[in-house]
């Protein structure tokens, strides 16, 4: 953008700023108007609890307790989890499950249990219901993990949605994580967390909750047992929770407390035990694979919001170019759209969209197109009357189409909860693929709609089909996202379907990985921010969505170079790597902050291009395992109370440990190590774990460490696989899953499996095969091995 170009759209967003401030009193009117109207005061309420239980009747996998006031439905599943619920919830329908609801287990039994109580007896884990309907989740060798009290219920004597309570006890020791995308996480401390996704409306920080993608999940890590316990519901709620306290030995230990108030919807749960390996994997084959991205969205893209035209584009990837800068993809934000209209394109400024695709393609690069649900409302926009047509927009509960507020101006929204909906505006993107995108930007899906006063949002009493069943927006609020994410997902496997679908999305839900990943969202430029960013992907991972990653640098304003390059090292060993900023902010190109950043920024590039295929096997094991690619340092050593309480280091897969810089004037800092041998992988430093070491941390670089026995899949000098082994410690082993690249499509790729071991000052590889052991197909290089 030149100076003129700058003057211009500072005046344009002047004169328009005022009369879409306008609009934004208008619509906040309307919403208050809409919902005073449709939903009147809840009145008086009547409180309710199970009370006793009556009677038992076994089925597949448990069976269902009558209790006087409530049903309680209990089925194990073939995958080791437990659901239940109660006034005869089943676990169908939800939009967290993927496809059918697995199979009860048919060795679970539902048996009587003491005091007039019941248990169902399964192979991972004993449920002990009481008289009067607290439930008890216990480990086989009888240790409790966590203890509902019986549930309560308030049912507004007029009619109309329940709301209700849930309160449990967990181990004094327990740590919670999870709930979605928490900026003051990953470990959630003493508070109460919303459940109603939520655009903050300005750049936030760790102090900000909600924020764009919560979820009933939470992970519980305790001596005894992790756990994960997802509430299926999509009301807004509450999550309140209180960290237990140990008594010292003296017998008095206070119990842990989590403390879930919904609005609506059923009361109903599944809860999974074992490792957080287990769990995640239980939690995966209940709510799907996750999706895996192209190899080229495992590389290192470039946003902008305000890139402007076609010749600034150029301009950008010109830099890398000259620079000999790696770079994969770039995103085109909503200022190529013609006046912010979805699947539109300004054709003054981006005149040949196609040709410019084209052009980057050839030198390897994507281009990825933002895509915001609202539809501006204006005859004459081909979306909007087609979507009149079809009747796809949100309704209110007079039945006429909601009209909100976003970038272009006064808006409608898709109702994505409606199969017909999903799949005419999945054909929309037909227009982008042929325009050359490659890959898909949703975001404002909350759904956001500018408010001057209440919320950002839709009337709650908007209204929805869910999928034939009917309801309103307080049931579709928190799956806008979800639904839209799957309208994408399921069109372009149509419409390209020899491709993986990229698509990633600002909001979602339980379940979202099944359609792609998502990011941070506008996390302000500043430490905090680059704090938030870690706890952000830790957090989703922990709910099962693997890919994600923060604007590198901050959303707004200006990082100073320090910050911007340590956000920029840490962001290069998160699964999504992107600079991106507000159109206000200033520059994130890594020659704009001088000489010296720019040399090490240029080495986190190489060493993110060199891993690739590192990445590309953490993907694949995602989608096979449930396993995140980042993951907190306790993951395979939960019983290791240090690691649960370290918030600023974490495991890229199982090979490596990264501490990034969290803080400014810091060469040096102290990391905590899981058990085991870890190797300094600047300076080949062993180091023996659990402890704490103190290492170098200059501006050049951020501390990564390597296990001992680690393989790790790295893209030679010639771009050929290699194998980069590090030395078990003497008479140790070692090895590991290695997922080579298999393209972009869907050919199913392999799984190599090495094991690594120790002869007195050498190391061998080989590979593992269903006919013995070969030598590996790669070359190797065997790294940590102590001078002779
Ligand atoms: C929202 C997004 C941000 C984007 C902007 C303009 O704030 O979070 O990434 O740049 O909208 O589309």
């Amino acid at each position: 953008m030149d100076g003129r170009d700058l003057v211009r759209s500072v005046k344009a967003v002047g004169s328009a700023g005022v009369a879409q401030g306008l609009r934004t009193v208008r619509a906040a009117w309307r919403r208050r108007r809409a919902d005073a109207a449709a939903l009147p005061s809840r009145g008086a309420e009547r409180a309710r609890v199970p009370g006793s239980v009556q009677g038992a009747e076994p089925g597949p996998g448990g069976g269902v307790l009558r209790f006087d006031r409530s049903e309680l439905r209990i089925v194990v599943a073939g995958n080791g989890a437990v659901f239940w619920g109660w006034d005869g919830a089943g676990p169908e329908p939800s939009y967290a499950l993927a496809g059918r609801c697995p199979e009860p287990d048919p060795r679970a039994l539902l048996e009587p249990d003491k005091d007039g109580g019941w248990r169902v007896v399964s192979e991972r884990m004993t449920v002990v219901v009481s008289r009067h309907g607290a439930i008890e989740v216990r480990t086989p060798g009888g240790v409790t993990l966590r203890r509902d009290q019986p549930p309560r219920w308030w049912e507004p004597a007029g009619g109309g949605p329940a709301r209700w309570m849930q309160r449990s006890q967990v181990p004094a020791d327990a740590r919670f994580f999870g709930l979605g995308g928490r900026a003051s996480g990953p470990r959630l401390r003493d508070g109460t967390y919303r459940l109603w996704n939520t655009d903050p409306g300005r750049a936030f920080g760790p102090g900000d909750d909600p924020l764009y993608i919560t979820m009933p999940v939470q992970m519980v890590v305790a001596d005894a047992g992790t756990h994960l316990v997802f509430h299926d519901t999509t009301w807004d709620g509450t999550v309140k929770l209180r960290e237990g306290e140990e008594g010292a030995g003296s017998g008095h230990d206070r119990a842990g407390t989590s403390e879930l108030r919904a609005d609506g919807g059923p009361l109903r749960c599944w809860v999974m035990v074992g490792t957080p390996a287990r769990v995640l994997l239980a939690w995966a084959s209940l709510t799907g694979a996750a999706a895996v991205p192209p190899a080229w969205a495992l590389g290192y893209q470039h946003a902008r919001w305000g890139f402007g035209t076609e010749q600034e584009v150029r301009r950008v990837v010109a830099g890398y170019q000259e620079r000999g800068l790696p770079l994969d993809a770039v995103h085109l934000d909503i200022d190529h759209y013609d006046e912010h209209q979805v699947f539109t394109v300004d054709e003054d400024r981006f005149p040949k969209l196609p040709q410019l695709a084209e052009d980057l393609r050839a030198d390897g690069i994507r281009l990825v197109s933002i895509v915001d649900p609202a539809v501006r409302a204006a005859p004459g926009n081909a979306v909007y009357d087609a979507g009149t047509a079809e009747d796809a927009f949100v309704r209110d509960a007079s039945g006429r189409v909601v009209r909100g507020v976003v970038w272009p101006g006064e808006a409608v929204f898709p109702d994505f909860t409606h199969a017909r909906v999903r799949e005419w505006w999945g054909e929309l993107y037909k227009e982008r693929l042929t325009r050359g995108f490659a890959g898909f930007w949703h975001d404002m899906n909350e759904p956001t709609s500018f408010a001057a006063f209440g919320e950002s949002t839709l009337p709650r009493s908007a209204r929805h089909v869910l999928e034939g069943r009917g309801g309103d927006h307080r049931e579709a609020h928190n799956v806008y996202a979800l639904c839209m994410a799957r309208a994408a997902y399921e069109a372009l496997r149509t419409l390209e379907p020899d491709q993986r679908p990229f698509v990633f999305s600002r909001s979602g839900w339980a379940g979202m990985q099944r359609y792609g990943g998502t990011w941070s969202g506008d996390v302000a430029t500043g430490w905090p921010g680059l704090r938030a960013s870690l706890a952000l992907v830790l957090g989703l991972g922990l709910c099962g969505v693997p890919y994600s990653g923060p604007d590198v640098g901050g959303f707004d304003g200006s990082p100073s170079p320090e910050l911007y390059l340590r956000w920029f090292q840490l962001g290069a060993y998160l699964p999504l790597f992107r600079t991106h900023a507000s159109l206000r902010a200033g520059r994130r190109e890594p020659w704009e902050f001088g000489a010296e950043v720019l040399e090490h920024a240029r080495v986190v590039l190489l060493e993110r291009r060199r891993l690739l295929p590192y990445f590309v096997t953490l993907a694949q094991l995602a989608r096979r395992t449930g396993a995140p690619y980042v993951r907190p340092l306790w993951w395979s050593a939960p019983e290791e109370r240090a690691l649960r309480d370290c918030e600023d280091a974490f495991l890229l897969g199982d090979c490596l440990l990264v501490a990034p810089v969290l803080a400014p004037g810091t060469d040096r800092r102290a990391v905590q190590l899981p058990r085991g041998r870890w190797y300094d992988t600047a300076t080949e430093r062993a180091y023996e774990g659990p402890g704490q070491v103190l290492v170098e941390a200059p501006l050049s670089r951020i501390p990564v460490f390597a296990r001992a026995g680690a393989v790790i899949p790295v893209r030679g000098p010639e771009g050929d696989l290699e194998l980069e082994v590090w030395a078990p410690a003497p008479g140790r082993f070692g090895g590991g899953l290695v997922v080579a690249d298999a393209g972009d499509g869907w050919d199913e790729p392999e799984f190599e499996r090495y094991v690594v071991r120790r002869e007195g000052r050498s190391v061998v590889v080989e590979r593992e095969g269903e006919d013995g052991v070969s030598e590996p197909p790669h070359p190797v290089r065997v790294r940590g091995l102590e001078p002779a």
